[in-house]
C-alpha cells in the first residue's frame, strides 16, 4: 500500500494522540515508566490537547497514512517564541513522530519536506527544532536532512531539566 500525505484536521486528534503517546513513551521512557513521563504523555498528548492545537490556525499538522492507518505526523507552529531570540523569526517543528514499525522508510524525511514546504509558503525563512541530547537517532536524522546545530536549551517537566540541542535549516 502506498503512503498518503495530507494535512491534519481536528477530527484526527484521537489517532494523532494515540500515535504521539506511543512514540513519546517509546522514545523517552527507555529505562521504564516514571511519573513525570506518564504525566506528560497523558496531559500534553491527550486527544483534547491535540484537538485544540489542530483547531489553531497557527499550528499545522502533516500526516502520513498507509491504508487508512496513521504512521507518522509532523506538527509545526508559526510565530513560536524560540529559546534564542533569533529563532522567533522562523517556524518551529514542535514534533516529528514516526511509529517505530515504520522507521527508515523515508516517512520522517517526507514529513519534514512537507513541513519545510509549508514554512516556505508562509514566507518564513527557516525551520527550527529542539532535540534531546541523548536522542542520537533524531540528531543523526536531522543532520542527514541538512539541519545545523545552532545552540543548546533545556526542556523542563516534572521538576527535571533535559538538555536539548537546537537545530535550524535555512530554506532558500
Ligand atoms: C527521527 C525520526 C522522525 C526519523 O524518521 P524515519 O522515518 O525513520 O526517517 P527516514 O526513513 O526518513 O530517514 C531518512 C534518513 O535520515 C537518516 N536517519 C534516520 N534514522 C536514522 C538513524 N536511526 N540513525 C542514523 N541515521 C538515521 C538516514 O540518513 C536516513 O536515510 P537512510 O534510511 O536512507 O539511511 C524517527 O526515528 C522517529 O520518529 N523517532 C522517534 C521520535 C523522535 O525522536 N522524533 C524527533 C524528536 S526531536
Amino acid at each position: 500500500m502506498p503512503l498518503h500525505y495530507r494535512l491534519g484536521q481536528p477530527v484526527d486528534a484521537l489517532c494523532i494522540s494515540g500515535l504521539a503517546t506511543q512514540v513519546f513513551l517509546d522514545t523517552y521512557a527507555t529505562d521504564g515508566m516514571r511519573a513525570d513521563l506518564a504525566q506528560e504523555a497523558l496531559t500534553v498528548y491527550a486527544p483534547a490537547r491535540f484537538e485544540s492545537r489542530l483547531s489553531n490556525p497557527a499550528t499545522l499538522f502533516g500526516l502520513a497514512e498507509r491504508d487508512g492507518h496513521l504512521q507518522g505526523f509532523a506538527e509545526i507552529v508559526a510565530n513560536a517564541e524560540g529559546p534564542m531570540p533569533s529563532l522567533s523569526a522562523g517556524t518551529e517543528l514542535v514534533r516529528l513522530y514516526v511509529q517505530r514499525h515504520a522507521h527508515r522508510q523515508g516517512i520522517g524525511q517526507a514529513l519534514l519536506q512537507q513541513a519545510e514546504a509549508l514554512t516556505r509558503k508562509s514566507g518564513k525563512p527557516f525551520l527550527w527544532l529542539s532535540a534531546w541530547v541523548e536522542n542520537h537517532r533524531a540528531r543523526a536524522f536531522y543532520q542527514a536532512q541538512g539541519y545545523e546545530e545552532v545552540g543548546i536549551t533545556h526542556y523542563e517537566f516534572g521538576g527535571n531539566a533535559y538538555e536539548n540541542r537546537l537545530f535550524q535549516k535555512l530554506l532558500g
